[in-house]
C-alpha cells in the first residue's frame, strides 16, 4: 500500500460487498431537482446534491460510480436494494422507522420539510383549505402520508413521480402539490406557482443500503464525515441551496 488517502480508500473498497467490483451502483428516482436531475453536460449524465454527494463518496472509496434511474416506490420499499439492483439508493429519501425495517440508512445528510405548492393567485392558502379539493402527492413518500393524516377531506391523487405531479398541476388536473420543500421551491421557479405553506416534519434524508451490508454503511458514513470535515459538504450545500 502507498501513502495517503487514496490508498486507504482502495483498501477499504476491497472489503466491500458490491454488485460490481470496483463500482458503486446507485439507484435514484430522477428527476427530483435539486437532489437529482438529468444533465447531458456532466460525465455521469446526472446532476444534483445527491449525485454530487454520492460521487464524492465513491471517489473517497476509490470506486467508479454508476447511477440507475429507478422508481421511488421500488427504492423506499427496499425492493431495488434487496433484489440486488443497486448497492445504494440516493433519492432524497427520508429516514423513517418503517423503512428501517427493510433498509439500513447512512447518517443523515440533509434536513427537510414538507410544503404546499399552488398556482399563483389560488384561493388555497394552506392545508386547511384543501377540503373538497384535489392534491397531488408522490406515491410511497412522506408527503403522501403527511397529506393523508393532515388533509383527510382532500381528494388525494398519488403520482409515481414529481415530474408527473408537476405536469398535473400545470394542466390544472390537481389544485395543489404536497411534497418536500426544496422540490416544490424548484417547481415554483418553473412556472406560475407558489409555495404557500411549510410543515416542519423533522425529516432527515439518508443514503439507503441493504441491511446486512454493514461494511458499506460504515464506509459511507466515514466518507460523509470526511466531507463535512473538509468543508466540501458545505460547498455542495451552498451550490444547491443558496438562501
Ligand atoms: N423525502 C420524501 C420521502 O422520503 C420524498 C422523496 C422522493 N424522492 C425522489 N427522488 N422522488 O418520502
Amino acid at each position: 500500500a502507498g501513502s495517503g488517502g487514496e490508498a486507504s480508500g482502495d483498501a477499504a473498497a476491497a472489503d466491500l460487498d458490491l454488485i460490481t467490483d470496483g463500482t458503486l451502483t446507485v439507484c435514484s428516482d430522477v428527476p427530483y431537482p435539486p437532489f437529482e436531475d438529468f444533465d447531458d453536460s456532466s460525465d455521469s449524465g446526472f446532476t444534483g446534491f445527491d449525485v454530487d454527494i454520492v460521487s464524492a463518496v465513491a471517489d473517497g472509496l476509490g470506486l467508479e460510480l454508476e447511477i440507475k434511474d429507478s422508481s421511488f416506490e421500488t427504492l423506499q420499499s427496499g425492493l431495488a436494494l434487496n433484489s440486488g439492483d443497486c448497492d445504494l439508493a440516493a433519492s432524497a429519501m427520508t429516514i423513517t422507522e418503517d423503512r428501517q425495517k427493510s433498509l439500513a440508512f447512512s447518517d443523515g445528510y440533509y434536513d427537510s420539510k414538507q410544503s404546499l405548492l399552488v398556482p399563483a393567485g389560488s384561493d388555497i392558502t394552506g392545508i386547511g383549505d384543501l377540503a373538497g379539493r384535489t392534491v397531488g402527492v408522490q406515491q410511497g413518500t412522506t408527503g403522501e402520508s403527511y397529506t393523508e393524516e393532515n388533509a383527510p377531506e382532500a381528494t388525494i391523487t398519488a403520482f409515481p413521480s414529481n415530474a408527473e405531479m408537476f405536469q398535473a398541476i400545470q394542466a390544472g388536473q390537481v389544485d395543489a402539490l404536497l411534497q418536500d420543500l426544496p422540490v416544490n421551491v424548484d417547481n415554483s421557479t418553473k412556472g406560475d406557482f407558489e409555495v404557500v405553506e411549510e410543515y416542519d416534519t423533522d425529516e432527515t434524508y439518508g443514503l439507503a443500503m441493504q441491511q446486512d451490508n454493514t461494511a458499506l454503511v460504515d464506509a459511507v458514513n466515514e466518507q460523509l464525515t470526511a466531507l463535512r470535515d473538509s468543508g466540501e459538504y458545505d460547498e455542495l450545500y451552498d451550490t444547491y441551496f443558496t438562501t
